[in-house]
């Protein structure tokens, strides 16, 4: 019998925690987000991240621009964030619409208000483990782990996707617990040889029903880190989840899995900026 691991409920655990220690600060932590353009998923997104903040006592600042914002406006922006004593956190809404530069805005906004970590330099210490941030959807993945104390040391683990976001710093965070970590993709061969062989399998490929029942082992744990819209416009992740679930020991649903334990991780890592602002 598959246990359902509840993201939601943890992450009102996560929140209650940071609100408890943002509230022992001298001055309330202040997280900026920039939402360049329209994008109705990126603004639905950046009003739930705002809404947390309101939850754990954190001001949130909205920088709404047009789509047709330079890549000068938006980099002065980030500049006049970056000297705000009173922004601990920057997020800047990816992805962005098309003729602006992410790379170029990912290094503009100074590392220690990098909440995302997403800047070279902490991804850099996250990898030698030394991290200031934490990546908010892998270091979620973890803490669901860690709740359901579900162990990693010597175990098969299979991340499927390599993004930067999400599997690059997934593979990692669980190399760093002792998994024995094969990273999949596009250009994998023979993939559900790979997968039928993980004791715990993340998916973070994005595309509706990819992980079928074939490609997992009896009793494995499956993490589901997608977040698609199937053929109905309905809300679901890359795993086929009515045929997976019988097989699993522990699997997450979506919605309700990592999604909130993402923007949860995101509060805490604004707690870390302003504790080591205010240090
Ligand atoms: N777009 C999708 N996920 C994220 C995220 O975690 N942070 C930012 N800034 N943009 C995103």
């Amino acid at each position: 019998m598959a246990t359902r691991i509840d993201g939601k409920a943890l992450a009102v655990k996560v929140k209650e925690r940071v609100r408890e220690e943002a509230a022992k600060l001298p001055r309330q932590p202040g997280l900026a987000v920039i939402l360049v353009g329209d994008d109705p998923a990126s603004r639905v997104y950046v009003s739930g991240k705002e809404k947390d903040c309101a939850e754990c006592g954190i001001l949130s600042f909205e920088h709404k621009l047009p789509a047709e914002t330079t890549q000068e406006e938006l980099l002065a922006l980030i500049e006049k964030l970056n000297a705000d004593p009173a922004v601990d956190g920057i997020l800047c809404q990816l992805p962005l619409p098309g003729g602006l530069d992410e790379e170029a805005v990912i290094n503009a906004i100074v590392p220690d208000k990098d909440v995302d970590c997403f800047h070279p330099f902490n991804v850099g210490r996250m990898v030698i483990g030394e991290p200031v941030f934490l990546p908010c959807t892998p270091a979620g993945v973890m803490e669901m782990l860690r709740e359901y104390e579900i162990p990693i040391r010597g175990r098969r683990c299979v991340v499927l996707g390599r993004s930067n976001i999400v599997g690059k710093p997934m593979s990692i965070l669980l190399t760093q617990s002792d998994g024995t970590v094969t990273t999949c993709h596009s250009r994998t061969e023979n993939l559900a040889e790979i997968t039928r062989q993980a004791d715990i399998l993340v998916s973070a490929v994005g595309k509706v029903r990819c992980v079928t029942a074939d490609m997992v082992k009896d009793g494995a744990v499956v993490i589901d880190v997608a977040m698609n819209r199937d053929e109905n416009g309905k809300l679901c992740g890359d795993v086929d989840f009515a045929a997976v679930e019988p097989k699993t020991s522990y699997i997450t649903p979506v919605p309700g899995g990592v999604g909130p334990m993402t923007r949860a991780v995101l509060m805490e890592n604004i707690l870390t900026a302003a504790r080591n602002h205010q240090a």
